[in-house]
């Protein structure tokens, strides 16, 4: 069997671009699940908060926002989306390059960490969040959302696996990598497994809406950009419209979607 390609490479690479061209889409689709993260995590205004996998930097600016007295640090390991992060600085804002697993934080220096869906890709997550809780000083908190398990019944699995009969694609290490490890944390028991560190895990289910596009042929441009192969016969596109039109309104292509919102304390 072949190594799979590290996260650095998938994150600095092909899909660490397309998430730093599209940095915008991509918030869209995950920012319906703001108002729980942050209502959990209850940033205070002299917190100091980091916010691990912050990719570029919608949720950390959010926090700096809320921390007016405070701080906040987006820790990423994808030069794109961090540059794209650095186009938009707050006076008590900054981010730093580097793998959260291993990062030099300082010691119990954050009141709260959060993370909206970046703590997924590590290659040990049990010594990750061991350094994470390090990093927050005893009493302090997290709250962030990961993926749940992939329902074959759910609305998004049943609008991409329809996407994917219409339009089959090779497998690619690349994505296989990155599907993988997004799926790594989605059991409750290896959530309260590999956050050991903390005390008083809960986790529960938030639901809300990704926007994928404007209308059914933006979201279709959309799919398309990903790649790999970005051409499709008309009437494959037309047939992919479809599939995303019954979701379409004012607001969107809104596809109903679910996550865990995973909160703790460090003892
Ligand atoms: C799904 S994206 C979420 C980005 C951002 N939180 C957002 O909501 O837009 C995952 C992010 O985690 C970052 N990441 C992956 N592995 C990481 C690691 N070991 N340490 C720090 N960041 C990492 C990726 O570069 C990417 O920006």
């Amino acid at each position: 069997m072949t190594a799979e390609l590290p996260q650095t490479d998938v994150w600095n690479g092909a899909v660490g671009g397309h998430w730093a061209a599209h940095h915008e889409r991509y918030d869209a689709m995950l920012a319906d699940f703001d108002s729980a993260l942050f209502e959990a995590a209850a940033i205070r205004p002299t917190d100091r908060v980091l916010d691990i996998g912050c990719g570029a930097g919608p949720t950390t600016r959010r926090a700096a926002r809320l921390a007016r007295w405070g701080r906040a640090l987006g820790v990423d390991i994808s030069a794109p989306l961090l540059e794209r992060a650095r186009a938009a600085l707050l006076p008590n804002l900054w981010y730093e390059q580097g793998d959260a697993q291993t990062h030099p934080f300082p010691e119990s220096g954050f009141d709260v960490m959060i993370s909206r869906g970046g703590v997924m890709f590590f290659a040990d997550h049990r010594a990750a969040f061991a350094n994470i809780a390090r990093a927050v000083r005893p009493g302090g908190r997290f709250a962030f959302i990961c993926p749940q398990p992939v329902d074959a019944q759910s609305v998004e699995a049943r609008v991409f696996g329809r996407l994917a009969e219409l339009r089959p694609l090779p497998p690619d290490p690349v994505t296989t990598a990155a599907h993988r490890a997004m799926a790594s944390l989605c059991e409750p028991d290896r959530l309260r497994e590999v956050l050991a560190d903390f005390s008083q895990v809960a986790i529960r289910p938030v639901h809300a809406a990704s926007v994928y596009g404007s209308d059914p042929e933006d979201a279709v441009d959309f799919v398309l950009s990903r790649g790999p192969r970005t051409e499709v016969a008309a009437e494959v596109r037309a047939a992919m419209a479809e599939v995303f039109t019954p979701y379409a309104g004012p607001l969107g292509v809104r596809l109903p979607s679910s996550v865990w919102l995973v909160t703790g304390v460090r003892p």
